[in-house]
């Protein structure tokens, strides 16, 4: 496992987007795996300023609201659509998000596996962490290797996430989540953390014992995860573990 940390929210984003600009490059029609939430919007905002041929890549979203109407702002489609698809150019026959109003939403998240397969696997998923821990929509007590699959939200998340919705009865009480698994399979794990409030979880996470109880756990048992976090959420981070971490400033931080 590797660590950056850098000084600011916006500093992760252009790390993060450097690392993702290498990969395409190296890989044009790289599969990527698409995080939404409020951590990785600096990456697209930082690739967007990449020239990088984004023609061929596709991308697979992490997650879904289950029963929002289709073309809700706050669906993932929607956010992906906006922030991913059109900011990078992505074709969007090439982006798929788990279908949230599908008629059979189990079978729509198995479905949804099979698609990554048909993709040939994620080669990079962009990851955020909740404040319980959750990977995705992973919610604590999923199983370390769960598969793509309906869940129920919790109310710390449906709390975190009422931000995005007029009023916090309209957060949509399951999703479809990647499950730990399924994220376990993606060839590199890129994940972004920002501010104080994650640094707690940040450490159990990677610092802790491997439990279900902080699904963000598992990440320690992945051969090739990339940390990239702001000073404030790596405050608490043990120094000596054996990973890998390195410290970003000035120009290579994009700041
Ligand atoms: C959301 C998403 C996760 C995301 C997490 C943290 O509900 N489903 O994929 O990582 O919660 O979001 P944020 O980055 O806004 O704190």
């Amino acid at each position: 496992m590797e660590i950056f940390v850098v000084p600011t929210a916006s500093a992760t984003g252009s790390v993060a987007a450097g690392i993702l600009a290498a990969v395409i490059r190296s890989k044009p029609d790289a599969v990527l795996g698409l995080a939404t939430g409020g951590s990785p919007l600096p990456i697209y905002k930082a690739l967007a300023g990449h020239s990088v041929d984004m023609s061929s890549v596709s991308g697979l979203a992490l997650d879904e609201y289950v029963g929002l109407p289709a073309g809700h702002s706050q669906s993932y489609a929607e956010v992906v659509r906006r922030e991913v698809t059109e900011r990078l150019q992505l074709d969007p026959a090439k982006v798929a998000v788990p279908d949230g109003s599908a008629a059979d939403p189990e079978r729509a998240a198995a479905e949804y596996d099979s698609a990554i397969a048909a993709a040939g696997g994620i080669d990079v998923q962009i990851l955020g962490i909740g404040h319980n821990g959750h990977l995705a929509f992973n919610e604590p007590g999923s199983a370390l290797d769960s598969r793509t699959r309906v869940e129920v939200l919790t109310e710390r998340t449906r709390e975190a996430n009422a931000r995005y919705f007029s009023t916090p009865e309209e957060v949509p009480l399951r999703c479809i989540t990647q499950g730990l698994g399924t994220i376990m399979e993606a060839g590199h794990l890129l994940l972004v953390v920002n501010g104080a409030d994650k640094a707690g979880i940040l450490a159990a996470a990677l610092n802790g014992p491997v439990t279900a109880a902080c699904p963000a756990s598992i990440l320690q048992r992945h051969p090739h995860v990339t940390v990239v976090a702001d000073e404030a959420a790596a405050s608490l981070l043990a120094s000596g573990s054996g990973q890998v971490a390195v410290r970003v400033e000035g120009a290579a931080a994009g700041v």
